[in-house]
């Protein structure tokens, strides 16, 4: 079956490694989601013929609408990889409040949105996966030691799929996943893995078989605490 992917934030850092390692699936088409279309267009090219660019502007609840009404015109997601982030920086006293506003629409209400709007279709067609790119620092079980703002938004962004997985069919699968310590713009030079290999456990769930899991939150492949 040849599918269609969409990866947020599929310009830089891991999400465009999570898009250029989907699409050595040649049958696949990968949907490399961005704010700058021309930037864009410009990445898919230089990956392959299987690959476009969409616009994808996660900050605000009416553009993300339009955004994804543009998509839907154009194709049937059979997975999202809910992949961009922001990590805004201070603890509970130091953050403002319009970061932890930020933050919340970036990292979970915008996922939510975009999993409203594409997993009916793939409950539908009896396929879909879902992947939400959390991190360790969003763990209850890993002690939220991340800022404040970025913590509690991936700490909600794993309720998203833990609570959302139990609405949707077996054949539609939600996961969470932790990439790991990686080096992009977010992690900085200092982190231990390449944006290939914090791509990696995202592309394995993105291709989950049938009798794969749901509902579970991921790092390296292995199951860990919420
Ligand atoms: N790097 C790590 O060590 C690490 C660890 C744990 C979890 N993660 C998670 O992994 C994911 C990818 O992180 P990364 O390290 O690749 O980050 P990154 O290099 O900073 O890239 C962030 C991506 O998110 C996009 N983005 C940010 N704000 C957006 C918005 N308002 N609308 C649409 N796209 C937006 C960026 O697009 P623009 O270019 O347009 O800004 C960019 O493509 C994030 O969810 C992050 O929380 C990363």
């Amino acid at each position: 079956m040849s599918r269609t992917l969409l990866v947020t934030g599929g310009n830089r850092g891991i999400g465009l490694a999570i898009v250029k390692g989907l699409a050595q699936t040649q049958e696949d088409t990968i949907l490399l989601g961005c704010r700058n279309l021309d930037q864009g267009n410009k990445l898919a090219n230089e990956i392959g013929s299987n690959v476009n660019a969409v616009e994808l502007d996660l900050s605000n609840q009416e553009v993300l609408k339009k955004n994804i009404e543009s998509i839907q015109s154009q194709y049937s997601i059979d997975v999202l990889v809910n992949n961009a982030g922001v990590l805004d920086s201070g603890n509970l006293l130091e953050v403002s409040f319009e970061g932890i506003l930020n933050s919340t629409q970036i990292n979970t209400l915008a996922p939510i949105q975009l999993i409203q709007a594409f997993a009916p279709k793939m409950i539908e067609k009896g396929y879909g996966r879902i992947v939400n790119i959390s991190s360790g620092w969003g763990s209850f079980g890993e002690g939220l030691t991340g800022p404040f703002a970025y913590s509690t938004s991936k700490a909600f962004l794993n309720g998203v799929t833990k609570s959302g997985a139990q609405s949707l069919p077996a054949n539609v699968k939600m996961n969470s996943m932790c990439p790991g310590w990686v080096r992009t713009d977010m992690g900085g030079p200092d982190a231990t893995l390449s944006p290939e290999e914090g791509a990696e456990t995202a592309i394995w769930l993105s291709n989950l078989p049938e009798e794969g899991p749901t509902g579970k939150f991921f790092r390296a492949k292995e199951e860990i605490s919420w």
